[in-house]
């Protein structure tokens, strides 16, 4: 399968320019996390616009309960693992806990990921706006992170749906609208209820993709591991396993990509 957005275009790797164009256009984001060359290959194959080389790797590939032991150093690693085989798809790295907690020790940590991983962008959870007006001044492409923030686990005391009440709703907007206007040129919203996804998505100019966020985003992403049903725990609700209706990982994939293109998923039973 190739790029839907690069079918008319020559093959090249994508910038925050085309997923932009691809919002204008209403063509769905399709973007899954990846963590070594195998599978980047592959995701990139079957038409990911996006990979996102997510601190999420310190609970499905070290073992951890959160993703909170992640050091820049992994990230580093397993970024430059991901870039030896993506073509197309921008790729995206994570800035692990603590690693932005200044606006100069952010940049000093994002230019090891540009420039020893190979990514293109870096994500940050929360409306960290001085960081990212900082890192976006120095030519640093920043995504950001909202609604339930994995690294934030402790304060929040558990995995759980954010924004459910109004003045939790209305500070999540006036948040995604300040990472914007500060220079993030994509958002991340994860696990907030879909009527609010939509109004956020609407209300933003760059592109918003959505992780139990509803299909009223942009685009989707899910935890790669997740959705081949590769887990030893309960997948989550906003989750699908597509590897259990096909025969292979490179099918499952494509669907995948298909399923967020056509509006298919995620359906409400994946979200809230
Ligand atoms: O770390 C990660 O994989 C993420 C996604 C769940 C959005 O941040």
């Amino acid at each position: 399968m190739s790029h839907n957005y690069l079918s008319s275009n020559t093959m090249k790797t994508l910038t925050h320019l085309d997923l932009l164009t691809m919002k204008q256009r209403g063509e769905k984001i399709a973007c899954l996390t990846a963590y070594d060359a195998s599978f980047s290959g592959l995701i990139d194959a079957a038409g990911c616009e996006v990979i996102l080389v997510g601190d999420s790797l310190g609970m499905v590939i070290q073992g951890n309960s959160t993703t909170l032991p992640v050091k820049v150093d992994d990230m580093i690693y397993h970024t430059r693992c991901v870039t030896k085989t993506s073509k197309c798809a921008l790729v995206i790295a994570d800035l692990p806990f603590m690693t932005y907690a200044t606006p100069e020790f952010a940049a000093q940590n994002a230019v090891r990921l540009i420039q020893d991983g190979g990514a293109q962008m870096v994500k940050l959870e929360g409306a960290k706006i001085d960081v990212i007006e900082f890192l976006t001044t120095q030519g640093i492409c920043v995504c950001g992170h909202l609604g339930l923030l994995p690294q934030f686990i402790h304060q929040l005391g558990g995995y759980k749906v954010q924004g459910k009440l109004a003045q939790a709703a209305e500070k999540l907007l006036a948040d995604a609208l300040a990472v914007q206007n500060a220079g993030a040129t994509l958002l991340i919203l994860e696990c907030v209820p879909a009527d609010l996804a939509r109004k956020i998505t609407e209300s933003l100019t760059i592109p918003v993709i959505g992780i139990g966020a509803g299909n009223g985003c942009d685009g989707q992403v899910l935890v790669v591991y997740d959705m081949l049903g590769i887990s030893t725990g309960k997948r989550p609700r906003f989750s699908k396993d597509f590897l259990s209706d096909t025969n292979s990982i490179e099918s499952a994939l494509k669907n995948y990509v298909q399923a967020v293109k056509s509006g298919e998923f995620p359906t409400v039973q994946h979200s809230f």
